[in-house]
């Protein structure tokens, strides 16, 4: 079945249906021309009349919009609202108006129906295909403004994709304080919600609580979308779980600025507005001008968290991941970062190439420390020419002497920032982001370079082609490393100084863009210290991110089981790391250093020559593995099977459904332990699987009706039952093959 948008009613105020096989998306013109939301989840067959909707009544202390006796839009759900006109809540659009006051009214005007999906001007946005889009147009006579509406509703995928675009029709500048791409009204009831929070090296961790009355705001005003709250949300109902009941769902499509605001107002309906934070946001909208706002993703799940996580997953891969990368297996690597940090030259290239190739890993990554005077992190960016001392042939001959080892070769940037000792920011200082008069504070020793500039654009372009047009270089970590502050552009009028953010991000996309509609079979990875700007935005360039600094496995799991709510394992980048971590000190066993990896689609290791042949032989053996399942992990389907503080299982079916992988990974051992076993999801309940390296044969149903038993934790292992390995941080990767 294919993606429908059903009109009805009289012209001057229609319903819309928005269908596919699952799903409706449904809303109507009230005869005042109020955008009034009717339903979004499950499918319902359009009809003249639905058995739910606003109300007309009198309550107390709210007000008659207007001139309509008995309609409030205190408590009507609208599609599009504004502040001020009987509707207090958090509003989608705020405008000053060219007379000085906030108030707009906005009326239905007309619509129009296209096939397929338009795509956003100088913004990241998912991909059409077999879809068909509505735009709505509402429209505020006095202010003369109006703002086009855009719905995307998918035949495959139970998402809708939104965005919208203000537009000035007079002949005065307005001053847009806030531009939301989505709004959702949900009916009044309890409902739970899901995020991703954290910090450096602790990013995305799943926080699940109710939504409380009044306003809670996942947001970020660094610049980034930031990894403090990652731009998602999931409502739900209380009772749903990882396999049942309704989900409601939101991402937003955009790496800066962002807010999503949940409020839940008197009448305990839930308000969901997503887009660019209005917080130190500001927006000149000149006469005859329009502003296109981000787009926001809205999925809905009848099947619970895992029911969620397989629509992103699904979407990602086909909407929004390059088309060049989404089904490629990526290449088994390794890094030199934490093998050799800044300490890299020509040699020291070379040696970790002969490891990597002797492993039977396919690409070598030259991390930080490769250009021009980088000895450590107090120096250099900006200078993206290779260091003369550590590589007098220069970094494309070094790659060309990787490449004919056999390997691909893949190098860092971090191209947005600029050390004040360097170059460029001496013959440059006032293309970073800055304020006059005001000293900047610094991350890492460096300054954000102002990508609102064309000519950093050009420069930064230059730089990079010039490295990557020796065609030697296969992969390129783009990373990022500090937020902005002291926030304006020396190339912006006062006026528009709070446009900076949004226009640093104009300004990256569109040089991002550039590079890659040039390379487009270089493999890019996003990276921002890991995962300080992990969102659909970054993604839909990149066909891989560096999701967290944190590589040692245990402080991971949290990271990866929250990460994939959203993101399927094909966008996650992982390695082994060394022992003891160098983020938390831990030892952990090569084994579940692997079995923990695994479970993201780009995978290698950072070790360096001496840990290599330490470890070699089990090394070359997770090699072969990682090489011998990249295809399986990339194209299959992921499921959490149980999370909580102390055991993690995972579980990644191949595409075909042929091959299961079932990851348990124990935390802290004990003594007298209970048993415990795991549920298996999505197999053939008619089909038997087979335990790899063993002899046993389990039905599809047993597996996921009774259970599979977890091998046991215990350190007095007195008889041939199953155990787990001695200690803390064991895991344990069965594989099962349909029969
Ligand atoms: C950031 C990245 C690391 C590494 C260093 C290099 O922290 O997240 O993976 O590339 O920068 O300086």
């Amino acid at each position: 079945m294919s993606a429908h948008i059903y009109v009805s009613g009289d012209t001057a105020a229609p319903s819309f249906n928005l269908t596919n096989k699952n799903l409706s998306y449904i809303f109507r013109v009230s005869p005042e021309g109020i955008l009034e939301h009717l339903h979004f989840g499950s499918r319902v067959e359009p009809s003249a009349h639905y058995p739910s909707g606003p109300k007309r009544l009198h309550r107390s202390c709210t007000l008659d919009f207007q001139d309509s006796k008995l309609y409030s839009l205190s408590d009507v759900p609208q599609e599009y609202p504004v502040f001020g006109t009987s509707d207090n809540r958090t509003p989608a659009l705020h405008v000053i108006n060219a007379d000085g006051n906030t108030t707009q009214v906005f009326r239905y005007a007309s619509h129009r129906i296209v096939d397929d999906k338009p795509m956003l001007d100088g913004l990241p946005c998912a991909r059409g295909g077999d879809s068909k889009t509505l735009l709505v147009t509402i429209v505020d006579e006095v202010a003369q403004l109006s703002v086009e509406l855009s719905y995307t509703i998918y035949a495959d995928h139970d998402v809708v994709a939104r965005s919208s675009q203000v537009f000035n029709n007079g002949e005065r500048s307005v001053s847009i304080e806030q531009a939301m791409s989505s709004c959702l009204d949900l009916p009044a009831a309890e409902y739970d919600l899901l995020h991703l929070r954290g910090t450096w090296a602790r990013e995305l961790n799943q926080e699940r609580m109710t939504v409380p009355q009044g306003r809670f705001i996942l947001e970020s005003a660094t610049g980034t979308s930031g990894n403090v709250h990652n731009p998602f949300v999931a409502l739900m109902d209380k009772s749903t779980t990882e396999q049942h009941g309704r989900v409601f769902a939101t991402a937003f499509v955009y790496s800066g600025n962002f807010a999503i605001n949940i409020e839940k107002g008197e009448f305990d309906s839930v308000r969901v507005t997503t887009g660019i934070n209005p917080f130190n946001f500001r927006w000149r909208l000149g006469a005859g001008e329009s502003f296109t706002t981000p787009e926001s993703l809205q999925v809905f799940s009848g099947a619970g968290l895992n029911g969620m996580s397989q629509i992103w997953h699904e979407f990602i891969r086909q909407k929004v991941s390059p088309l060049e990368f989404y089904k490629q297996p990526r290449p088994t690597y390794l890094n030199s970062w934490e093998a050799a940090y800044f300490d890299i030259d020509e040699d020291k290239v070379l040696e970790l190439a002969d490891r990597t190739k002797a492993l039977g890993l396919e690409m070598l990554v030259v991390d930080d420390g490769w250009f021009e005077g980088r000895n450590d992190d107090t120096s250099s960016l900006g200078d993206w020419y290779s260091d003369s001392a550590k590589f007098p042939n220069g970094i494309e001959t070094v790659a060309q002497k990787v490449k004919q080892k056999g390997l691909k070769f893949g190098l860092w940037y971090e191209p947005e920032m600029v050390n004040p000792e360097s170059q460029l920011f001496r013959q440059h200082p006032d293309w970073i982001i800055g304020v006059p008069n005001r000293i900047s504070s610094k991350g890492r020793n460096q300054l954000t370079l102002d990508l609102s500039r064309e000519e950093v654009q050009d420069y930064l372009f230059e730089r990079i082609d010039s490295v990557l047009s020796s065609g030697h270089i296969d992969y390129v970590k783009w990373d990022m490393n500090r937020n902005m502050s002291e926030i304006g552009s020396f190339a912006l009028n006062v006026d528009q100084q709070l446009e900076t953010p949004h226009r640093y991000m104009l300004g990256l996309y569109r040089l991002v863009d550039k590079i890659i509609s040039k390379y487009p079979n270089v493999l890019f990875e996003n990276c921002a210290s890991g995962g300080n700007r992990f969102d659909l935005g970054m993604l839909s360039f990149m066909a891989q991110g560096w999701v967290s600094d944190m590589s040692e496995p245990i402080g991971r799991l949290p990271i990866i089981n929250g990460a994939s709510y959203l993101f399927p394992p094909s966008v996650l980048a992982s390695y082994i790391c060394p022992v003891p971590s160098h983020l938390n000190g831990r030892k952990v066993s090569l084994k579940t250093r692997a079995e923990v990896g695994f479970f993201c689609a780009a995978r290698g290791v950072s070790l360096n020559a001496e840990d290599v042949d330490q470890d070699f032989e089990g090394l070359t053996r997770y090699a072969k593995m990682y090489r011998e399942t990249a295809d399986d992990v990339v194209n299959g389907y992921f499921y959490r099977v149980q999370y909580d503080q102390n055991e993690v299982v995972w579980q990644l079916n191949s595409e075909d459904g042929n091959t299961v992988y079932l990851g348990y990974f124990h935390i802290l051992s004990a003594a007298n332990l209970p048993f415990r076993k795991a549920h298996l999801v999505n197999l053939d309940a008619a089909k038997q699987y087979r335990l790899v390296d063993s002899d046993l044969s389990f039905g599809g149903d047993a597996l996921m009706n009774m259970g599979l038993d977890l091998p046991y934790v215990c350190a007095m292992q007195q008889s041939d039952a199953d155990y787990l390995e001695k200690g803390d941080f064991a895991s344990r990767l069965f594989v099962f093959k349909r029969t």
